[in-house]
C-alpha cells in the first residue's frame, strides 16, 4: 500500500474507534430533559448561596468561591444535555428549551462557554476576597452568563 494511503487508513480506523467509544446518553430523551433541568436547578442553588453571601453576609468568600467553581464545572455539562431529539417539538415532556438551541448551535455552545469563563472570573474574585469585586463578577455572570442564554434559548413560562 502507498504510504499516505496507509496513513489515511490508520487515521480512519482511529476515528472509528473514537466514535464507537464516545459517551452516549443511556437515558430516554425525557430523562435527558429531567437531567438538564436538575443541572440548572443545581446552578440556581449555588448562585443563591453566593447571593446570600453578598446580601446577607452568609458564609465566607471562600464558600462563595466554591459555589462559583461548582457553577463553572456544571457549565461544561450543559451542551451535552441538549442532544438532537430533545427539543420543544419532540414530545419529551415539559421543556422550555427553544428550537434555536439546535438551529443556532454555535451560539448556544458559545453561551455555555461564556458562563464558564464568567463563573471562573467570579471564583477568582471570591478568592481575592473583595466584596465589591465579587458583587460585580456575580452581576456579570448572572446577566451575561445565565441571563444571556436564557434570553436567547429559553422560552417564556406558559
Ligand atoms: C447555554 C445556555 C444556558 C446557560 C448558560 C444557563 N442556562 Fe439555565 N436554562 C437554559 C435552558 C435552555 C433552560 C430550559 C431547559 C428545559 O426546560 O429543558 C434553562 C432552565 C433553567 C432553570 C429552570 C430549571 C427547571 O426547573 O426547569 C433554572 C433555575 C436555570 N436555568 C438557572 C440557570 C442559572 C442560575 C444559570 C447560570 C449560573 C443558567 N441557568 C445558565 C439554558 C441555559
Amino acid at each position: 500500500m502507498h504510504r499516505s494511503l496507509k496513513l489515511l487508513f490508520g487515521l480512519g480506523l482511529a476515528l472509528a474507534i473514537v466514535a464507537s467509544t464516545a459517551p452516549t446518553h443511556a437515558g430516554s430523551p425525557a430523562d435527558t430533559v429531567k437531567e438538564r433541568r436538575a443541572l440548572m436547578k443545581n446552578m440556581g442553588g449555588h448562585a443563591k448561596e453566593i447571593g446570600g453571601f453578598l446580601k446577607k453576609g452568609m458564609g465566607t468568600a471562600a464558600d462563595a468561591a466554591g459555589h462559583a467553581d461548582a457553577i463553572a464545572a456544571n457549565a461544561d455539562k450543559i451542551v451535552a444535555l441538549y442532544p438532537k431529539g430533545t427539543g420543544p417539538d419532540d414530545n419529551v415532556g415539559k421543556t422550555r428549551a427553544k428550537a434555536e438551541i439546535w438551529t443556532d448551535r454555535g451560539k448556544f455552545e458559545a453561551s455555555a462557554a461564556e458562563l464558564k469563563t464568567l463563573a471562573m472570573n467570579l471564583a477568582s474574585a471570591a478568592r481575592g476576597g473583595d466584596k465589591k469585586a465579587i458583587g460585580m463578577a456575580m452581576g456579570a455572570m448572572g446577566k451575561q452568563g445565565c441571563g444571556g442564554c436564557h434570553q436567547a434559548f429559553r422560552a417564556k413560562k406558559k
